[in-house]
């Protein structure tokens, strides 16, 4: 790999473990009774702490630091004064950006104890993305890992949101490819070592479809259907992949 991907990929990985180690202190406060806003503090805490900013913050006049996003609530919810209750399922989205390049991830925490059904749909989230990460290596198709994903959770009898995709990230914070989480295999652009680009599958319960609220951000189910996400940022190689946002615990 030539120098420009290994300073790509070098300072990716220090944003990349910064963001998953603030999830990591999301994991231990996601709990019922917690208000969307502490976990919006310690995000900005943390990032401070080790040197990062919150490239959330003031994104496109996003006002917080990172997106928390509950039961039907499918990407960007806005932290807030709401409290967390027994039976919810929370993502939180952290971006980190740290000397000028970005780590983007996510979780969804299932709050207290949920309902099977909610637990099904986490997991498969969780497994959808992570299949997807499998097969990625030099050469394979964008469309490829959108078709391992839309397999999986159509299996299951889940749908995956069109409204939103993964995308390039490096010194921007999103760039170009748009990285689809549904497709045909052996269809789009091939990708090539040393690209780095988020998955980061949103997956309803019921139907696809969104709507964005009021705000300008919050995106939810039409049907008010339960919808889950996660997120990793990863770097091509040509046998595979590195995963940045791997938490340490
Ligand atoms: N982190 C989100 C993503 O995965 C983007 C959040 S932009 C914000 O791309 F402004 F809503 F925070
Ligand atoms: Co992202
Ligand atoms: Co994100």
């Amino acid at each position: 790999m030539s120098n420009k991907y290994k300073e790509a990929f070098e300072k990716t990985r220090i944003a990349g473990s910064i963001a998953a180690a603030a999830l990591n202190e999301v994991s231990k406060i996601a709990k019922p009774g917690v208000k969307t806003n502490e976990i919006d503090n310690l995000c900005y805490e943390f990032l401070n702490d080790h040197g990062a900013y919150s490239a959330p913050l003031f994104y496109r006049g996003f006002p917080k630091s990172c997106c928390t996003s509950t039961n039907h609530v499918v990407c960007h919810g806005i932290p807030s004064e709401k409290v967390l209750k027994d039976g919810d399922i929370l993502n939180v989205d952290v971006t980190a950006l740290k000397n000028g390049w970005h780590g983007d991830t996510s979780k969804t925490f299932e709050i207290g104890e949920v309902s099977v059904k909610a637990k099904k749909l986490v997991q498969t989230t969780y497994n959808a993305m992570m299949q997807a990460i499998k097969i990625i290596k030099e050469d394979i198709h964008l469309g490829d890992i959108g078709s391992v994903i839309q397999k999986h959770v159509e299996a299951e009898g889940f749908s995956v949101v069109q409204d939103f995709c993964g995308h390039g990230i490096g010194q921007q914070f999103h760039k170009e490819p748009n990285v689809l989480h549904y497709g045909k295999k052996g269809t789009g652009e091939k990708i090539k070592a040393g690209m780095i680009f988020t998955i980061e599958p949103m997956i309803n319960l019921g139907n696809y479809e969104t709507k964005t609220l009021n705000d300008g951000w919050t995106a939810v189910t039409k049907d008010k259907s339960l919808s889950a996400q996660f997120e990793h940022t990863i770097g091509v190689k040509k046998d595979g992949c590195e995963i940045f946002t791997l938490s340490k615990n």
